[in-house]
């Protein structure tokens, strides 16, 4: 079903004023600073709400960090967090994370993404942010200043026939194909309007780019919480545009570094 705006949801659409403190200015990220794949947790940490060594941090402090920079409910995210508690294979690292950690391939960290290339054999590189990638969703609406669930979902749709065509390991079960389309819902809900999926450009290429906060070129964090309610919608619609087709009835079952099943 389409969704409907109402007038009322229209009218809570006001964005937060609340300004940023000089605790989370951007920083990028030293070298000895742990990053991830994904765009959304290294912000995160460059902006100082994970802690920015990107290290030994709980799954509740993440969530609360989700909520405070990006108004984003902890439900979205939970079967991800929950996951990325399988990263690590020492004590701590049961109820810690380590944003390094994630990289590891078919955890939650998956083929044909937006911004990296695949794992492949072990020379891909499927940690660091690259352009011939993100082109292909910095290519789409052309002629308009916003992206969209068809922009979305085009880009998954293409990015994955890429990865059929160079990939002969690629990984595409259904677990990819929902973390993909709950990655993408959540960019456009996060950098745009969480009830239409329409977000500007501008911000979403900042932060994919720069993993940095587009706060000095206007963005503001949404008033409204983005739930899995509003993220729902906007997912059925990106599915849609991806025209997706499962590759593997099965993932490998990945339970740390040196346990693959
Ligand atoms: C991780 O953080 C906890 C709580 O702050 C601390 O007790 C522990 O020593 C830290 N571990 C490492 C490896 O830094
Ligand atoms: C791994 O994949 C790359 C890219 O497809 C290829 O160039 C390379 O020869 C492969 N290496 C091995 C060891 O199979
Ligand atoms: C998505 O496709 C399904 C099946 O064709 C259809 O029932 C549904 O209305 C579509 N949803 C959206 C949001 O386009
Ligand atoms: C997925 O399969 C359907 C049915 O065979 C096909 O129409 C569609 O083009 C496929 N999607 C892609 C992206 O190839």
């Amino acid at each position: 079903m389409r969704f409907q705006i109402s007038t009322f949801v229209l009218a809570t659409l006001v964005f937060s004023t609340q300004a940023i403190g000089a605790s989370h200015k951007f920083m990028p990220a030293k070298p000895t600073d742990a990053r991830s794949p994904c765009p959304g947790l290294n912000t995160l940490a460059n902006h100082g709400y994970l802690r920015r060594s990107g290290s030994n941090f709980t799954i509740e402090e993440l969530m609360d960090a989700t909520k405070e920079a990006f108004n984003l409910d902890w439900a979205p995210i939970l079967v991800a967090a929950k996951f990325g508690l399988l990263s690590g294979e020492d004590r701590s690292s049961f109820s810690r994370m380590n944003l390094k950690a994630l990289n590891l391939h078919n955890l939650i960290e998956h083929d044909a993404s937006v911004s990296r290339g695949d794992f492949g054999n072990g020379t891909g590189d499927n940690v660091h942010f690259d352009e011939k990638f993100f082109s292909v969703l910095a290519n789409k609406n052309p002629g308009v200043d916003y992206y969209n669930a068809r922009a979305a979902g085009e880009t998954q749709r293409d990015r994955l026939a890429h990865s059929i065509a160079t990939n002969p390991l690629v990984v595409n079960t259904r677990k990819e194909f929902l973390l993909r389309s709950r990655e993408s819902a959540l960019y456009l809900s996060i950098f745009g309007n969480p009830i239409t999926g329409v977000a500007p450009k501008k911000y979403v290429n900042i932060f994919f780019r720069e993993e940095r906060l587009p706060i000095k070129e206007g963005w503001k964090k949404n008033k409204k919480l983005i739930t899995v309610e509003t993220l729902s919608p906007i997912e059925e619609e990106i599915r849609n545009f991806s025209e997706w087709n499962a590759t593997q009835a099965c993932e490998p079952l990945i339970l740390g570094p040196s346990l693959t099943l």
